[in-house]
């Protein structure tokens, strides 16, 4: 796991090169003529740090995109990956499951609070949060509730690209390009104390939570008989880590059972001891009826998501075969053997090294760096998010909040600039975000800090 694991010479030399040979084979997740002028492709990666093909290092601030948790290169989880495909590297699908599977989910339900207790697998994040919309239909259904069909979530959140995982995000840059999408999808503001948009103040709660009650009142409004879920991020990623007050998913918790209303919390992001618990349900206190996870648990080595049900829940999928089809949901790969037997060893890794605790203690000291940050430079004007998943907001004047000018796109030019550095981060013209792997040091941290900081002096300079 040393970073100084031998690297052999990259397969192409240069970037006119790699464009010849690949660029035009491949959509990448940006406007393709844009990327290829300064194309960003990775070789290797170890420990904490990313090479690319021309040799340069990256420290990784971002666990690739908030999914490699245990670390590059992680021998367990690699060689219980191994060990798998010489026993068992698929098995059939539409007939059963397999034994690491049901380990999986044996796991899965102890280390989920509450009685979340029966998994169904899926690949990817927007198949979870898609299983997880019809889950709640299908559950009404089952129950003799057919008329609840609506999914509340809010604007701003990101829970995948497929059509019903779509419908419910919030984002209409990667929305309005696909629509018309499917019917029976609502959006709320989300919880923005900085930015409340209700133009309230927080103030230890004395702002009346608004951000909760219009959810309740959106229920009401729409008739409580046609409302099937809540879905949200417990902290939201998109919008740059919106932190909710700590009142506001009690508040949600309380909505879903007065209304008999789902709580689906999409946990893609904050599972697997992002926020320095294994699920963000238990930083907060908050035991929802579905819990979505994805990216970390599988740390990136081969993909897995879960869906973890309450009990009670998922008893209603239980009956006679002629009145009950069970969960009508599914795909080629869930519970693929290889898959499982890599999240068991991410979770493993997780307990035995206690990374949920590191991820508190590096988070406090990212946070207080962050902090120093904001003092030195007066630039940022919020700091939010828990453990390992944390935020900055950009603003041009501290006092009135004022964002910088559109066009000098500031946040964008400091996390492409941390980028020519060697920080691999995420960022908006606005923010941005840090969610280095679990296993994160101390100096690792100071280090990517330290290149943040570079490369905010520079633009600094530059915007003048
Ligand atoms: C909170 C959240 N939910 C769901 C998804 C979708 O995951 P995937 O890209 O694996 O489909 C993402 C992806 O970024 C996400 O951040």
């Amino acid at each position: 796991m040393s970073e100084s694991a031998p690297f052999s010479p990259p397969l192409i030399t240069d970037a006119q090169s790699a464009e010849e040979q690949y660029l035009r084979q491949i959509f990448v997740r940006d406007q393709m003529a844009e990327w290829s002028k300064d194309p960003l492709i990775m070789a290797k990666a170890d420990g904490v740090c990313y090479w690319d093909i021309h040799g340069k290092r990256y420290l990784d601030a971002l666990s690739g995109i908030y999914v490699v948790s245990v670390g590059h290169n992680n021998r367990r989880v690699i060689e219980a990956m191994k060990q798998q495909l010489d026993t068992l590297h698929f098995s059939p699908p539409m007939h059963g499951t397999n034994p690491v599977a049901v380990r999986l989910a044996n796991l899965l339900a102890d280390v989920t609070p509450g009685d979340l207790n029966t998994t169904k697998f899926e690949c990817g994040g927007a198949e979870v949060t898609e299983a997880a919309i019809k889950l709640a239909r299908q559950y009404h259904r089952l129950q003799g509730n057919p008329g609840k069909y609506k999914i509340i979530s809010r604007y701003q959140s990101w829970h995948g690209s497929t059509m019903g995982s779509l419908a419910a995000s919030g984002l209409k840059s990667r929305k309005t390009v696909n629509e018309p999408l499917p019917a029976g999808f609502l959006h709320v503001f989300p919880p923005t104390c900085y930015r409340c948009p209700y133009g309230k103040e927080y103030n230890g709660g004395q702002c009346g939570l608004t951000c909760a009650s219009m959810i309740e009142q959106t229920i009401d409004m729409e008739d409580p008989a046609t409302v099937a879920a809540i879905m949200v991020e417990p902290i939201g990623h998109t919008g740059g880590v919106i932190d909710p007050p700590e009142e506001y998913l009690p508040l949600l918790r309380e909505y879903c059972d007065k209304h008999n209303v789902l709580l689906i919390f999409d946990e893609v992001i904050t599972g697997a001891g992002r926020t320095g618990r294994m699920f963000a349900a238990e930083t907060f206190g908050v035991t929802p009826d579905v819990l979505c996870t994805g990216k970390g648990l599988s740390g990136g080595f081969v993909p897995i998501s879960a869906m973890i049900v309450r009990g009670p829940i998922a008893d209603a999928f239980w009956g006679p075969i002629e009145t009950n089809p069970g969960f009508v949901e599914g795909h080629t790969n869930e519970g693929h053997p290889v898959a499982c037997a890599a999240a068991i060893a991410v979770i493993q890794e997780i307990l035995e090294r206690d990374l949920c605790g590191n991820s508190r203690t590096q988070g406090a000291r990212l946070r207080a760096g962050f902090e120093r940050l904001a003092e030195r430079y007066g630039c940022i004007g919020d700091i939010r998010g828990k453990g390992l998943f944390q935020a900055i907001e950009f603003v041009q004047d501290r006092a009135t909040k004022t964002a910088f000018p559109k066009a000098t796109n500031f946040g964008v030019r400091v996390g492409r600039r941390a980028l020519q550095h060697g920080l691999l981060c995420r960022f908006d013209p606005n923010w941005i975000a840090f969610g280095p792997p679990l296993v994160s040091t101390a100096e690792q941290i100071d280090e990517m800090l330290a290149v943040l900081e570079q490369s905010l002096v520079e633009i600094l300079n530059e915007v003048g």
